[in-house]
């Protein structure tokens, strides 16, 4: 399949392009590069060719041809919630559901997004969880 994976220079990105490159899937990043100049060694993973934009300005023809959304970007914790809340909302849920929807019209047919384990029905109400939430329904 073609996948397009979002945050793949983060944390989890940065695991799971290489996951799905040696399952046999052809692999293209979304990443605005918020930390491109934090990384500390090389990392083993093989590259995968990305896209260097903001989730919050990609346009349906750059999800053209993919059969998958891995989405991954996004402010990922509560003290970047508490920063700037206004932003994570933007990311999290408005730009997060959009890309969902441009995605199946651009006739993606599967799209993956993170449930983060301390971000359930329970969690207290910070920005990031109450964004995060909505964008996982
Ligand atoms: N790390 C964990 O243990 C964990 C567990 C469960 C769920 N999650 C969730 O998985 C997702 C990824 O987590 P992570 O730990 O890899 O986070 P991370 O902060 O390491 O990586 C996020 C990536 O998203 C990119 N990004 C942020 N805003 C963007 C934007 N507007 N446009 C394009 N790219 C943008 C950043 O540049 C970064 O590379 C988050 O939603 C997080 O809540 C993480």
């Amino acid at each position: 399949m073609r996948v397009l994976l979002t945050g793949h220079q983060g944390y989890l990105g940065t695991l799971m392009a290489p996951v799905l490159t040696a399952a046999g899937h052809d692999v293209v990043g979304l990443d605005s590069g918020l930390f491109a100049d934090c990384v500390l060694g090389s990392l083993d993973a093989p590259d995968v060719p990305g896209l260097a934009i903001d989730l919050r300005d990609v346009t349906s023809g750059q999800l053209m041809g993919f059969d998958a959304v891995v989405h991954l970007a996004a402010p990922s914790n509560d003290p970047l919630g508490s920063l700037s809340p206004e932003s994570t909302y933007d990311i999290n849920h408005y730009a997060s559901t959009r890309l969902a929807r441009l995605a199946k019209d651009a006739g993606a047919r599967a799209s993956s997004t993170p449930q983060p384990a301390r971000c359930t029905a329970r969690s207290p109400a910070t920005t990031w969880s109450t964004r995060t939430r909505r964008s996982s329904r």
